[in-house]
């Protein structure tokens, strides 16, 4: 697998803050690959405030999506209530890219994606940053990234070889390991992998890319309970948001609404992840 690393090493997939923002929290909420689907994000954003949640981060994909403007202002309006951090995910990248003009548009979407964020949403997408480590009083160290702690764009599911994470963590210095990007939630118990002992993927609040119970898909992590960590399927009107979905202008809709309520399922999403290893 460092053939398959050496590909993308170098690549700005690959570029990290010298510091990684560390906060404290007794019980964190982990959102991730939002893809701008407001009605799913205002569903896990109503439980999150009916709870004891201190911090919420969100692990990337946020604003990639039919929405980013109405999800941004939902987010802003959020960092008022609770503090949150926001980890750049490829999509998020790929926005300021593209708008920067570092990225040529290969699709439609991208160039409709480029001009349905405003200045104001770019901006929030530049304040994100590539990893978090978060202290979670009495559980640990918890490393926060989109695709691994070594590029936004790598796959990592609950059957990577155990040499694959030991390669993506090298240096990491964390008890739990969060990761986004295959929309897959699950929670792997790991041994010999550093300090390591679990790693988890929060889910898809707004596009699983898998069949199963239909609902957006977060965690949380906070000590007091048996187990520190809960992974949630919350349910959200999906019919609402297919509506609305059809009545936008994304060139991707359909393709959107198709997976929505079709997907492929959990061990199809793992084969193809894992035969890609890196995908943007
Ligand atoms: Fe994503």
């Amino acid at each position: 697998m460092t053939d398959a690393f050496a590909r993308v090493a170098g690549t700005r997939a690959t570029l990290r803050e010298a510091r990684i923002p560390r906060a404290t929290a007794t019980s964190v909420a982990l959102l991730s690959d939002v893809h701008a689907n407001v009605h799913a994000l205002r569903a896990v954003l109503d439980e999150i405030d009916r709870s004891s949640v201190d911090l919420v981060v969100l692990a990337g994909d946020t604003t990639w999506g039919t929405f980013p403007t109405e999800t941004v202002m939902m987010l802003r309006d959020l960092q008022r209530r609770i503090p949150t951090m926001l980890v750049r995910g490829n999509a998020d990248r790929a926005v300021v890219e593209l708008t920067d003009g570092l990225r040529q548009p290969e699709t439609d979407r991208d160039t409709w994606m480029r001009d349905r964020h405003s200045t104001a949403d770019v901006d929030f997408l530049r304040d994100a940053v590539f990893q978090v480590d978060v202290d979670v009083a009495g559980v640990g160290r918890i490393r926060i990234c989109h695709g691994s702690p070594r590029a936004d764009i790598e796959a990592l599911t609950p059957r990577t070889p155990l040499a694959r994470i030991a390669a993506a963590v090298d240096g990491v210095e964390a008890d739990i390991l969060v990761t986004g990007h295959t929309h897959l939630q699950f929670d792997r118990a790991l041994a010999g992998v550093g300090r390591l002992t679990r790693h988890i993927n929060p889910g898809s609040v707004g596009l699983p890319y898998h069949a199963g119970e239909p609902g957006a898909r977060w965690a949380r992590i906070g000590s007091g309970a048996a187990d520190p960590l809960q992974l949630f399927i919350t349910a959200y009107d999906l019919d609402a948001h297919l509506a609305a979905l059809a009545d936008s202008d994304d060139p991707a809709r359909d393709r959107i609404s198709q997976l929505l309520r079709v997907a492929p399922t959990p061990d199809e999403l793992i084969e193809h992840a894992e035969a890609l290893v890196f995908s943007d």
